[in-house]
């Protein structure tokens, strides 16, 4: 009986009726949603209307200050929360005495003042308190109202990449190694790290990335930003060198806590080579500075605690520079070369960057590619902007192949002698 049932069932879904007339009226008034609906949504406007010649009369321009309209503030119900409120103090908790049980008592220490054995407010639960975690406790009682994260600098919270750049791995012409190569090691351990455990080694770390300057390490570092969920940081080298002994390596350490206190994440540095340098002694002691931060982040890198799921990337186009010691394996296993583009490469970035542009039907974009060898990603994007240039002095609207062979023999014949590869041929 069940199965003829079950047999029915699926029949009627397999050829349901057509529906009626009355059946459209009905699906209709879904949309329109209910007998009110537009009443509701004309006295909504009316509302605004009025709201808006009100402030109009009162001269009140909108995001003066950036506080809501004065008719709309409650201050009986501000002036309760700041009797209810009170301003908490900032303590460190430095033990659990009887951890896990129901009389757990807290150890806290309020800088410079006392340390005292409190407990736990009541809006407080004791899973959230850790040992050596900052506590807001409140100044009469000292009981334990709010945990508190860890004090990180500002500017390293500053570095997290929360606006994804627009660039994909589309807008990355050749490079296909590259990009295979950097996702084995970015994204297959995040999304299988059941891979990993199976076959019982570790993934790799870290990856550095170099190559002449304009190969499009940058580019792919941002291509990476913009396909992941992970939270994404972006430190430069630079930003590292600070004026005070120590602050960098201080920073070093707030960055890899802010990566670790996320579930996922990527790093990347920047122009790795400005604190990155090889030690050496000038018998003065004047870079040593860097040189710390630099050790720090080999520490780091090392990581005493475990480092969760961060991934280091870093790039540089002067690797010859780099500390061996930053280099081994086991701290940045992979080391992925940004060479110059072939002509294949050559004709996708050509492709690449003239996507936006207005440039007329039919251009022989690998006649373009054979025209220009030994040049970088960054020098292809010169010449289509130069192209760009002529066709605006001759007052044209669309760009036309003769714009982008002027292009060719103003940026590769006359720009050579700023060109930065043959110097970093010469180094490597
Ligand atoms: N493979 C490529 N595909 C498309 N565009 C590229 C490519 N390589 C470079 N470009 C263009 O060149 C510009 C500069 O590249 P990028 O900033 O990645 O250089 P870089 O390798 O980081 O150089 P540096 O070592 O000097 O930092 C990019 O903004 C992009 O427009
Ligand atoms: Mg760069």
């Amino acid at each position: 009986m069940a199965d003829d049932d079950h047999d029915m069932a699926d029949n009627s879904n397999k050829n349901p009726p057509p529906l009626d007339e009355d059946d459209i009226a009905l699906f209709k008034t879904y949309s329109s949603g209910g007998p009110y609906s537009s009443i509701i949504s004309t006295t909504e406007k009316e509302l605004k209307e009025s709201s808006k010649k009100i402030n109009e009369l009162r001269g009140i321009k909108e995001s003066d200050t950036g506080l809501a309209p004065p008719s709309q503030w409650d201050l009986k119900a501000d002036e309760v929360m700041l009797t209810t409120e009170k301003p908490l103090l900032v303590a460190r908790c430095t033990k659990i005495i009887n951890p896990n049980t129901e009389d757990a008592q807290y150890m806290i220490n309020v800088k410079q003042v006392a340390k005292y054995v409190v407990g736990l407010d009541d809006k407080c639960s004791p899973t959230d308190i850790e040992e050596g975690m900052r506590v807001g406790v409140d100044r009469v009682k000292h009981q334990i109202n709010l945990p508190l994260p860890p004090r990180i600098d500002p500017t390293v919270t500053m570095m997290t990449v929360e606006e994804k750049p627009d660039v994909t791995y589309n807008d990355v012409g050749g490079c296909k190694d590259q990009i295979e190569r950097m996702r084995e090691v970015v994204e297959l351990p995040m999304l299988h790290p059941e891979k990993f455990v199976k076959l019982g080694i570790d993934p790799p770390k870290g990856i550095l990335c170099y190559g002449p300057p304009g190969t499009g390490k940058t580019l792919l570092a941002r291509a990476v930003a913009n396909r992941t969920d992970a939270c994404f940081i972006r430190v430069i080298g630079s930003e590292l060198v600070q004026k005070y002994i120590g602050e960098g390596a201080r920073m070093v350490r707030e960055i890899f806590q802010l990566a670790r206190s996320k579930k996922a994440c990527i790093l990347f540095f920047d122009e790795v080579d400005a604190i990155g340098g090889a030690r050496f002694d000038d018998g003065a002691g004047g870079d040593n500075e860097v040189q710390r931060t630099m050790l720090e982040l080999i520490n780091q890198l090392d990581g005493f605690d475990p480092r969760g799921n961060i991934k280091v990337l870093m790039a540089t186009n002067r690797p010859d520079t780099l500390d061996p010691a930053l280099l081994r394996p086991g701290r940045l296993d992979r080391k992925v070369e940004f060479g110059l583009p072939d002509l294949e490469s050559r004709t996708q970035i050509f492709k690449i960057h003239t996507r936006s542009m207005n440039v007329e039907r039919g251009i022989r974009f690998e006649l373009l590619a054979r025209l220009t060898p030994n040049s970088t990603g960054a020098d292809i994007r010169t010449v289509c902007t130069e192209a760009g240039m002529y066709a605006i002095r001759a007052r044209r609207k669309t760009i036309t192949e003769k714009d982008f062979l002027n292009a060719v023999e103003k940026v590769i014949k006359g720009y050579k002698k700023f060109s930065a590869t043959a110097k970093y041929m010469a180094y490597n």
